[in-house]
């Protein structure tokens, strides 16, 4: 039995739809770059935005009363994942539920936020049924995760009190929720070979003593190293013991 520990977030964060190794697994040939939707269906977006949307996210999207659908704010959000990871979040909204629309509608509002967002039209529409396979991409591509986004990552619990250290650790991936990994997420979390990063556990409250030494599954914040030297940081968002000992 899994045994885990959750803190609270030093910062905020919007938990993103579920399922991170859904996303790994799937054939990802497309990204938003590739003109994924059309200019017609972007105007149709347009208008369900403005008549659901805009009272709360903005007119230039920019956030408002809702969060940020642009810019540096998108990109954190959503480089990596696949778009129906930000349909399932938009059919959230708006929120309680009262006003929900159609998924074409979403798909519609989909285009036209990939539009604000510069990524081009193309000859054909998006579709509910390609959302799974086209992934969200920054200017620095995707296999690049933005500073700041919600990671996870798994590795060997060291250090102390003093400081909380996680070592031959996996490369930090995209994660859509800050809590443990629960379901066929912790199935791949638990068949991950580790490898060899370090990362700096910040925020790590209260202590994950009890798993000391342990193979854990860790999720927060990315925070890099502006020096390039030392390794990355984590926000801690939560710790999982995947098992007593860490065998690299
Ligand atoms: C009543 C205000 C309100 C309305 C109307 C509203 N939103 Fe939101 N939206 C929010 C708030 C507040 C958040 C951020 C808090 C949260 O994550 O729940 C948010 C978050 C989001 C997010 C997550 C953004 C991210 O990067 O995590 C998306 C996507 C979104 N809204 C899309 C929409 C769409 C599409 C519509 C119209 C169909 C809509 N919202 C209507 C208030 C609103």
């Amino acid at each position: 039995m899994a045994r885990s520990l959750r803190w609270g977030l030093a910062m905020a964060v919007a938990a993103v739809g579920s399922g991170w190794a859904a996303t790994a697994a799937q054939d990802q040939d497309r990204t938003v770059k590739d003109g994924v939707y059309s200019t017609e269906q972007a105007v149709r977006g347009r208008t369900n935005y403005e008549t659901t949307c805009l009272r709360c996210h903005g007119a230039d999207l920019s956030g408002g009363a809702g969060r940020s659908l642009t810019g540096d704010v998108f990109v954190r959000d959503w480089t990596g994942l696949t778009l129906d990871r930000l349909f399932e979040r938009m059919q959230s909204m708006p929120p309680g539920a009262s006003e929900n629309l159609a998924g074409d509608a979403y798909v519609d509002i989909i285009s036209y936020v990939l539009e604000r967002n510069g990524y081009p039209a193309g000859a054909g529409e998006l579709s509910l049924a390609s959302l799974t396979s086209i992934t969200v991409e920054g200017e620095d591509g995707p296999g690049v995760v933005p500073n700041y986004a919600l990671v996870r990552v798994v590795g060997c619990l060291g250090g102390d009190a003093s400081q909380w250290t996680l070592s031959n650790a996996t490369a930090e991936e995209r994660s859509p929720e800050p809590g443990p990994s629960v379901g066929d997420d912790l199935v791949a979390a638990q068949a991950k070979p580790l490898s060899d990063q370090n990362y700096v556990l910040m925020y790590v409250f209260p202590s994950p003593e009890a798993y000391a030494g342990h193979r854990v599954e860790t999720k927060g914040l990315l925070i890099r190293d502006e020096s390039g030297d030392g390794p990355d940081s984590l926000n801690v968002t939560s710790i999982l013991s995947l098992a007593e000992a860490c065998t690299p």
